[in-house]
């Protein structure tokens, strides 16, 4: 199956609501607990907010499938927006004694993707300058100020590629990567003969050789072996069929990600129905 058939059989582009099933627990309700606190502070409060916002700043998230972006754009929105009220905080009255343009650390560089349809990935980089064009108005209406990135200096690094054979390391070095996350492919379609060569080659790097495991399962061993090789904690947070959970999956999957791999589960959802943005809905089930 080709890009375009693939798109008319409705690839499986992620709803607001289910991006955020991902991303809260993965980071924003942290992220947002951390900062109630802060704003709770007698003393110190400035220069924790100052930090916080340095820490937003020095984020980078990494979706190894990224479609046109939709993990990457709603998680870049909720990063400026927590950006924005550390802002208000620092500034309170509204008066700056800074040039607006000065204001924001928070910017699109720190998103990094794969894509493996050159047209999907070429909308990702463009929509994420377009939240941040949003995100630049939002920021200027609070503080009656025009802020503005142009020339546009930064963009999203989106890689068009198949990230079976794409070494992640080289496209974000994993000490420098927070979060992995997004909702990789799964096999609701049939997967052409170069595809089904790639993923052969890419289990066998990974030592998962001659082994039955779904497509999707790929992308969880292979963000296993990405984050093994930093001791960081780098968090990894994906949406997959629930097949992964069930039957010959699991004794294939699970103990590799635990052994091999030491990772360990933070957060799940139960299996819910899936709802997609695409046309012609996707009748599957998932789990996070
Ligand atoms: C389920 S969609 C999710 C897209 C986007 N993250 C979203 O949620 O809206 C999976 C994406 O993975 C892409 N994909 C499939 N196989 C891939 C591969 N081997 N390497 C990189 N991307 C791939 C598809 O083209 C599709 O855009």
């Amino acid at each position: 199956m080709n890009a375009k058939e693939r798109r008319q059989k409705g690839a499986h582009y992620t709803t607001e609501k289910n991006i955020l099933k991902v991303i809260e627990p993965l980071f924003l309700d942290d992220l947002r607990t951390e900062l109630a606190r802060i704003l709770e502070l007698k003393r110190g409060r400035e220069a924790a907010l100052r930090a916080f916002q340095d820490k937003l700043a020095g984020l980078n998230l990494f979706d190894p499938a990224c479609g046109c972006g939709n993990f990457l754009i709603i998680a870049y929105r909720e990063l400026r927006l927590l950006e924005i009220e550390v802002l208000k905080a620092l500034y309170p009255s509204g008066q700056l004694d800074l040039e607006a343009a000065a204001l924001s650390k928070v910017d699109v560089d720190q998103f990094y993707g794969i894509e493996i349809d050159e047209f999907p990935a070429r909308i990702a980089e463009t929509a994420m300058w377009m939240m941040d064009h949003i995100m630049n108005n939002r920021l200027s209406q609070e503080f009656g100020q025009v802020f503005a990135r142009i020339p546009l200096k930064s963009s999203a690094h989106i890689v068009h590629g198949d990230a079976m054979e794409i070494d992640w390391t080289t496209v974000l070095a994993p000490e420098h990567c927070s979060y992995v996350l997004g909702n990789p492919p799964f096999s609701g379609f049939t997967l052409r003969d170069d595809q089904r060569a790639a993923q052969i080659r890419g289990l066998e790097s990974l030592g998962a050789a001659g082994s039955r495991l779904d497509y999707v399962s790929y992308w969880f061993l292979k963000a296993g072996s990405y984050v093994r090789s930093t001791d960081l904690d780098v968090r990894i947070g994906f949406v997959a069929t629930n097949s992964i959970t069930q039957g010959e999956q699991v004794p294939q999957l699970w103990p590799a990600l635990f052994s091999k791999y030491r990772l360990e589960l933070s957060f799940a959802h139960t299996t819910f129905p899936w709802g997609s943005d695409a046309r012609g809905k996707a009748h599957v089930h998932v789990v996070t």
